[in-house]
């Protein structure tokens, strides 16, 4: 299972990336509000920092704008992947950027159909919003455990990019129905990180060697 960052914040993305945890990024227009600065130098920074993949989003929904925001995208770096929303004069955007070499990421996936089509116009990545299917009272995960199963039906190769994840349990479902990726917030990552009883054992471990260096003050490995 790959993990992205569903983040445009440099110091979260650094200090994952640190980990040796990352294998990417997604960005969306909500995200870049959020950060301080010039957004294109956020997109710049987030590229050079990231070797892996970075999901950039083009903003215009008519097909000669997305593909002009596309190629415009690109120019930030080599690992650049172009988001592009799932609508119909995405989709044809979808094509037309495979044709000139350029990755693609398909936002905003709702149903298992969606991502049929998306995969079909050529998208390397599908991202299913699934806490937003969760909020709206279908179950998110479910349409990941189709979509799994369709495309290996199928053979179909665009990776399968599960978004709008909410809390760590979505992520072993994710796990568990072989999706290839999923993109998390920040905060989400820190939970799967922690747990209380590392932090206990932790404590035990520094206070009972604690007890052999009284004894023996000149030890050292
Ligand atoms: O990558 C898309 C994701 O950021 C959407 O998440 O929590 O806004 O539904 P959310």
């Amino acid at each position: 299972m790959k993990i992205f960052l569903d983040s445009a914040n440099i110091e979260s993305i650094k200090k994952y990336n640190d980990m040796g945890i990352l294998d990417g990024v997604t960005t969306n227009p909500t995200l870049l509000s959020k950060e301080k600065g010039d957004p294109r130098d956020v997109m710049n920074e987030i590229v050079r920092t990231i070797r892996g993949p970075v999901s950039l989003e083009v903003i215009g929904t008519d097909y000669e704008v997305m593909m002009d925001e596309a190629h415009k995208l690109k120019k930030y770096g080599q690992n650049v992947v172009v988001k592009v929303p799932m609508i119909p004069a995405g989709l044809r955007a979808v094509r037309s950027l495979k044709e000139d070499g350029i990755p693609t990421n398909v936002t905003l996936v709702f149903s298992s159909n969606q991502a049929i089509l998306a995969a079909k116009a050529g998208a390397a990545y599908i991202s299913p919003f699934i806490g937003r299917l969760d909020d709206n009272g279908q179950d998110g995960i479910n349409i990941i455990r189709e979509i799994g199963q369709i495309f290996s039906n199928y053979k179909f190769e665009t990776e399968i990019l599960v978004a709008s994840i909410r809390h760590p349990l979505h992520v072993i479902e994710a796990g568990k129905c072989g999706a290839d990726i999923v993109t998390l917030p920040p905060d989400i990552l820190h939970k799967m990180l922690m747990h209380p009883l590392t932090d206990v054992g932790l404590s035990n471990f520094i206070s009972d060697w604690k007890k052999v260096r009284d004894m023996n003050p000149d030890l050292v490995f």
